[in-house]
């Protein structure tokens, strides 16, 4: 009777513990945000309609052609991805995809404002530009020419992404992602041998080097973050970096409501393979532990026996 006693005092204060350190440390590892909307309303709502056939001309003319490639147009990267992080402290995304990933409103004002759309005007200035110049548009009203080339860049992308394709797409040119041998110059390949893998390591190096320079610090590689931060969090802080680390050198990207889960599905994916398995475990650990502590009291109570 007595070590029953002493096992629901045990259990209680264990269960006291529990419930008291958990949710306060929920509390402290999440604090408290407003959840994401997609609206980015804080910036202007596009008022023309676009012409995506003028948009291609100016996405030309534009010099957009410049520092970014279209593969599924044909339009070929202007340099490899370490020499373009040389020249602009980041590999300028592929943008075969931009027009499915990204709101329209936040393309637009991205285009006339890149620092500002993304939120970045602490950290960019007259003193030390944005790598991407302003649009300051070719002539014409400058509204209808940032219009057109958002519907150039809607008209060109997918109709599907798929959750992979999204994340090396929006987060791939400064997020590593170890577990899915996604690195921030691409998928790492089988190397044939050392010198390749040499050769290949060195650039990862250089390129990361100047994302540091860049940015300030190397982006967190994103394998593990669904299991420390959780869904949620990574859906608010991609939409507004700024709203939950102020002063953060992680830009706001911009992303639409739906490619936002795709991202998040992806890295999900990656980070935590065995979800599925691990929680129809746990029944099974919990009936391995009852099991055990049936023959663990049945054995004590045969010692004692014979001492008694
Ligand atoms: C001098 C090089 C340069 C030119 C010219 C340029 N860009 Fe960029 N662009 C960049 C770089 C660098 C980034 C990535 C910046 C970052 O992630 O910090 C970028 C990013 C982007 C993105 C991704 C935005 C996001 O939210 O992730 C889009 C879309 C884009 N550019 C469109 C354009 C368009 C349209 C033009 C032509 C009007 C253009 N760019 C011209 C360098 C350039
Ligand atoms: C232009 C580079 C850049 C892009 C693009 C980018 N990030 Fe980041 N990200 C950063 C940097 C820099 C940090 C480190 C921020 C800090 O600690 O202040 C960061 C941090 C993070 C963190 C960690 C936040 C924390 O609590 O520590 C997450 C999660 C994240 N990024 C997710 C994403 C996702 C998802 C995408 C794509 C949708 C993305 N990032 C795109 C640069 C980038």
């Amino acid at each position: 009777m007595r070590e029953l006693k002493i096992l629901a005092v045990i259990v209680v204060l264990t269960l006291i513990t529990y419930w008291g350190v958990e949710p306060f440390a929920h509390s402290q590892m999440h604090p408290h945000h407003e959840p994401a909307t997609f609206k980015y309303d804080d910036l202007p709502a596009l008022t023309k309609k676009g012409d995506p056939k003028n948009g291609a001309k100016l996405f030309m003319n534009a010099g957009c052609v410049g520092c970014h490639s279209i593969k599924s147009q044909g339009v070929p990267a202007p340099m490899d991805a370490v020499s373009a992080s040389a020249s602009y402290g980041v590999n300028p995304p592929d943008l075969s995809m931009a027009g499915a990933l990204y709101d329209e409103r936040f393309l637009a004002s991205y285009i006339k404002n890149p620092a500002h759309a993304m939120k970045l005007e602490h950290k960019f200035n007259q003193n030390r530009p944005f790598p991407m110049p302003n649009f300051y548009g070719l002539g014409g009203d400058i509204d209808q020419e940032v219009a057109d080339i958002v519907a150039y860049l809607k008209s060109i992308a997918p109709k599907e992404v798929k959750p992979k394709e999204a994340f090396e797409n929006a987060c791939g040119r400064c997020h590593n992602m170890r577990y899915d041998k996604w690195t921030v110059i691409g998928e790492k390949p089988k190397f044939k041998n050392d010198i390749e893998e040499k050769e290949f390591e060195l650039k990862f190096a250089k390129y990361e080097a100047n994302l540091k320079k860049y940015l300030g610090r190397i982006p967190p590689d994103l394998s593990m973050f669904i299991r420390s931060r959780g869904e949620e969090y990574i859906r608010d802080f991609v939409e507004d970096p700024q709203k939950i680390l102020h002063g953060t050198a992680m830009p706001r990207v911009g992303l639409t409501k739906e490619a936002t889960y795709k991202v998040i599905e992806h890295i999900e994916k990656v980070g935590d393979r065995k979800k599925d398995k691990r929680n129809s475990l746990g029944v099974w650990v919990i009936l391995y532990f009852a099991i055990f502590a049936l023959i663990a009291y049945a054995w004590k109570q045969k010692i004692w026996r014979d001492i008694h």
